[in-house]
């Protein structure tokens, strides 16, 4: 990896998002300067590290004003390093772009399958964002955090009783995926006082990849209703008395690089609108979903928060005055854009094996189980020394996880100055889908998770004890020759 060299208009900028993002810019001043010279402050998910990244007067890696191999030697590795002015510039991204560019109302849901947390959760409710949930997990986590319920959607293609009786009792809407919700929402809703506050989610029929996307009439997708079957549900809800229909609801995919699907789905979105509309319902609220994509590799170049919110924008208002709709309040579900970029995680390089002309790997104390995306989608990461991230470049390693799989491989081809064990590996982007997609493989416990802002770090995940995992084993008394 090119890495920086200090330039006037780069300290500008990072001085400008240090201001942004509501953290004292007081950091600036003295030998210190930015990692990435073209960091985009007001876009975070364009960047490749968070946007406080700094090389320090040591040469060695701040993240939030916090040197990482500090970190690392304080709090242990793996450990996940989130960046709180990243997160807070991402969402004030969503938020003043949706009231530059859309005239009636709007709110960004986090969406929070990407990182749940108490942490995150109260972060992203103190920024005036609302919360996407999946599951009764995060939308405990969420109201916990301090989320306010009315704020809050509950997503699911397959939700429990029990979830939608949570989520009923605590005022939270809920995205009807199937008439399987429908069914047993009958049978909770019509005793609660209120109404219940729903959502219609249809399959839009684009799909979509990072270079090229296609609209079909069916997609053969688990969520949401077929189109086909969007009519019978709203005359279905009209029938109700115990229904409010909100809106409607339509997400196309994630890492998602064009403008283009999201343009075409406002005018599939518009459409069922008027729909629901000319059967009687209020449907207020048009929700798009989530998707906008982030930079992993220097290669990527994803579309700012402002442009995608932009497209969005303009192309809900257009669908909707073409079709003479009042318009609707504007939702949208970003995940990964508001986080990923703000997350590092934080390895110790332990054990090497060279194999002449072949490999050097290099095995980290973590792996597969607090990153599953590489082993899963062959995902690309960017990672340097932390104490040494300009140092030249000696050779090209790959670095291996500690689990017992031969696809336990984090980066391929990484050019790394030489390494000794104990030196601290940082991983860029991996604020989203890492922590909330960890598992206990091999009996690995999870690791810890701090959040960094103005030189301050604070545990917001304890680290998982071996002896932790043992919690939830029974053993059967007649199994038991140790009492
Ligand atoms: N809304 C809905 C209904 C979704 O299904 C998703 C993501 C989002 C919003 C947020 O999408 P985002 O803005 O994060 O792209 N585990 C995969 C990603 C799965 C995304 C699932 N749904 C990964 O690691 O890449």
């Amino acid at each position: 990896m090119v890495l920086s060299s200090a330039t006037a208009s780069a300290t500008a900028t990072a001085a400008a998002a240090a201001t942004a993002s509501g953290i004292s810019a007081e950091a600036d001043s003295g030998p210190d300067r930015p990692f990435e010279p073209a960091c985009d402050p007001l876009s975070p998910n364009r960047n490749l590290t968070p946007i406080t990244t700094r090389i320090n007067a040591r040469g060695a890696l701040e993240v939030g004003g916090c040197q990482l191999s500090d970190l690392a030697q304080r709090y242990g590795t793996p450990l996940y390093v989130l960046d709180e002015a990243s997160v807070r510039a991402s969402c004030r991204a969503y938020r003043q772009a949706l009231e530059q560019f859309y005239p009636g109302p709007s709110l960004a849901l986090y969406a929070s399958k990407a990182n749940s947390s108490l942490a995150i959760s109260a972060l992203v409710a103190s920024e005036g964002l609302g919360l996407d949930a999946v599951s009764a997990g995060e939308l405990l986590t969420a109201l916990a955090g301090g989320m306010p319920p009315q704020r809050i959607v509950l997503h699911g293609n397959n939700k429990s009783a029990e979830e939608l009786e949570l989520a009923v009792a605590r005022g939270v809407t809920v995205v009807v995926d199937n008439w399987n919700d429908l069914e047993l929402l009958a049978a909770i809703a019509p005793a609660q006082e209120d109404r219940v506050r729903l959502l219609v989610r249809f399959t839009p029929g684009i799909e979509c990849h990072t270079h090229e996307y296609i609209r079909t009439g069916h997609l053969d997708s688990k969520f949401g209703f077929d189109p086909d079957q969007l009519e019978a549900v709203l005359r279905h809800l009209a029938a109700c008395p115990w229904a409010d229909l909100d809106g409607l609801h339509a997400h196309i995919g994630s890492q998602i690089f064009e403008l283009e699907p999201h343009r075409d789905l406002a005018g599939v979105l518009a459409d069922a609108l008027q729909l629901a509309r000319s059967l009687g319902h209020a449907c207020t609220d048009l929700n798009v979903g989530g998707g906008l994509g982030i930079r992993y590799v220097a290669g990527d170049d994803p579309p700012s928060i402002q442009d995608w919110v932009r497209t969005v924008a303009e192309a809900v208002l257009a669908a909707c005055t073409e079709r003479g709709l009042a318009l609707p309040r504007l939702l949208c579900e970003p995940g990964r854009s508001l986080v990923a970029t703000a997350g590092v995680t934080l390895y110790s390089v332990g054990s090497r094996k060279a194999i002449p002309g072949l490999r050097t790997y290099l095995s980290v104390d973590g792996g597969m189980s607090d990153n599953p995306r590489p082993i899963t989608y062959q995902s690309q990461y960017t990672a340097v020394l932390a104490d040494q991230p300009e140092a030249q470049a000696s050779e090209t390693v790959t670095v291996a996880g500690k689990h017992c799989e031969s696809g336990d491989v984090l980066l391929k081809d990484l050019a790394l100055p030489p390494a000794a064990r104990g030196d601290v590996l940082a991983v860029f982007a991996t604020g989203a889908y890492n922590a909330s997609m960890s598992s206990n493989y091999n009996r690995i416990p999870r690791p810890a998770a701090v959040l960094v802002g103005d030189g301050q770090a604070e545990l917001v995940q304890r680290r998982e004890q071996p002896e932790d995992l043992l919690r939830y084993d029974v053993l059967p008394s007649r199994l038991d020759s140790v009492s």
